[in-house]
């Protein structure tokens, strides 16, 4: 049996992760690769005892980048620098690269992608999106023979433990939060989570592969959770729905909608059902009709699992001839403006409670041409009540018309929330 030698960029949750499941599996990944798997050398930024042979680990990227006896490099240290330019570097000295990294994927991937394609390599990223869950395998390779109309995604796992404490539990977004760091969930920084920036990167590498596009991640239409109060939570409860941060990824006749934002889904939605930490993927496509997937969106086993498969799907087409491996896509798509966006609104507005509020606000919906499925008052006899309204499906710069003009109504003393609502789903 042929052995192959592999390098490893990194040996932190993940990088320890993969070293465990190539000990754990060995003999089954051997049988299933055809190759002796051999990782001749890690790299770390400092050197420490981590248990296994030190003279395995270096400090210096080059021993692995440089190092004609490697034919593989995993690259799981993250960030964008120095990772991309040591992607880069692999993959112009003519090694395969797999990686996790959403981050330099969603930003650089097509150059990567490129430069991978130039040289007869490789660059393989499952575990970038969704931890253990197979999806970009799923929809490169057994999703081949359709157009994927549509990706909803509960794709950070961070924000959805928050908001299913907050569900659950009635905890405000604060606690849920502390909580959440408390347990390893979120970091002491966790603006990338809660704001939603990590659910856009891995919309961002979805979509590409899904819908063929090349758009920068920053053009994706991105709105956290921090605004989410458990008021907004047993509101959406008592019409039937619960609120969860979605990737959303739609085709359209002309263009395609690319947006993150907490959302309204009917509590009988397959992705209504994903609470805690866990991922999970609802994708359409024309031919196969609903998927969902479930499972483990990171953490350094399931993660590991999706390198580990990268790694050995490389080593299976090596033994082939090489064909180009990856969606690389110059396909001009126009992003549709979220003012054009159509959904329905959850939207609930504080008053004061005088007769006629009621009335003046629903005119003027109606004059914005917004029509209204739901409408619920809640706290009588206080000064200030809360009254919700969820309309009819409607285009969204018609909902920010009215907003405008609402605000300005002296018995409004704010807006208090607007979330989207997907409703369309038919179990
Ligand atoms: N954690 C998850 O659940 C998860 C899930 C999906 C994807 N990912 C992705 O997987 C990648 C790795 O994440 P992780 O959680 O394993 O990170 P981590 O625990 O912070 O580990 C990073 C590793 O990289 C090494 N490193 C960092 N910067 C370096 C540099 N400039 N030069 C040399 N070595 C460097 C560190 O060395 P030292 O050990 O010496 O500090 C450490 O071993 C990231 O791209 C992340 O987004 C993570």
């Amino acid at each position: 049996m042929k052995s192959i030698k592999v390098g490893l960029l990194g040996f932190g949750n993940i990088g320890r992760g993969v070293w465990d499941i190539l000990q754990t599996n060995n003999t089954t990944i051997t049988q299933n690769c055809g190759y002796k798997i051999e990782l001749s050398k890690i790299l770390v930024q400092s050197h420490r005892d981590r248990g296994i042979d030190k003279d395995l680990f270096t400090t210096d990227a080059y021993d692995i980048l440089d190092n004609e006896e490697i034919e593989i490099v995993i690259e799981l240290i993250g960030g964008l620098s120095p990772a991309k330019d040591y992607i880069l570097r692999a993959i112009n000295n003519k090694k395969h690269v797999v990686t996790a990294n959403k981050a330099v994927i969603a930003t650089y991937g097509d150059e990567l992608l490129g430069a991978a394609n130039k040289n007869g390599v490789y660059l393989y990223y499952e575990g970038s999106v969704a931890g253990g869950i197979p999806i970009l395998d799923s929809i490169r390779e057994s999703l081949a023979a359709n157009q994927i109309q549509e990706i909803m995604g509960i794709i950070n796992g961070t924000t959805n433990y928050i908001l299913t404490k907050m569900a659950l539990e009635g905890s405000d977004f604060k606690s849920a939060l502390a909580e959440a760091q408390a347990k390893g969930y979120a970091e002491a920084d966790p603006t990338s989570d809660v704001e939603g920036y990590d659910a856009s990167y891995k919309l961002s590498i979805l979509s590409a592969l899904a819908f063929n596009t090349n758009l920068p991640v920053e053009n994706i239409y991105r709105e956290g959770i921090s605004k989410i109060t458990p008021i907004d939570i047993e509101y959406a409860k008592e019409l039937g729905f619960v609120i969860k941060l979605l990737a959303i990824g739609k085709q359209g006749e002309n263009s395609i909608e690319l947006r993150v934002h907490p959302t309204l889904i009917p509590a009988y939605h397959p992705l209504a059902a994903v609470n805690d930490v866990y991922n999970g993927i609802f994708i359409k496509g024309n031919a196969v009709g609903n998927l969902m997937y479930y499972g483990k969106g990171a953490g350094s086993l399931p993660t590991g699992s999706a390198v580990v498969a990268d790694l050995i799907s490389i080593l299976k087409k090596m033994s082939c001839k090489y064909s180009a491996p990856t969606a690389i896509s110059d396909a001009q798509k126009n992003l549709q403006s979220m003012t054009a966006t159509e959904s329905e609104y959850y939207i609930r507005v504080m008053v004061k409670d005088i007769p006629g509020v009621l009335g003046k606000i629903a005119t003027l919906f109606g004059n914005s041409a917004v029509s209204l499925s739901t409408v619920i008052q809640k706290g009588e006899g206080e000064p200030v009540v809360s009254l919700v309204f969820i309309t009819h499906q409607t285009i969204e710069s018609r909902v920010q018309e009215a907003i405008e003009k609402i605000k300005s109504l002296d018995e409004v003393s704010e807006i208090a929330n607007l979330i989207r609502v997907e409703n369309h789903y038919k179990a």
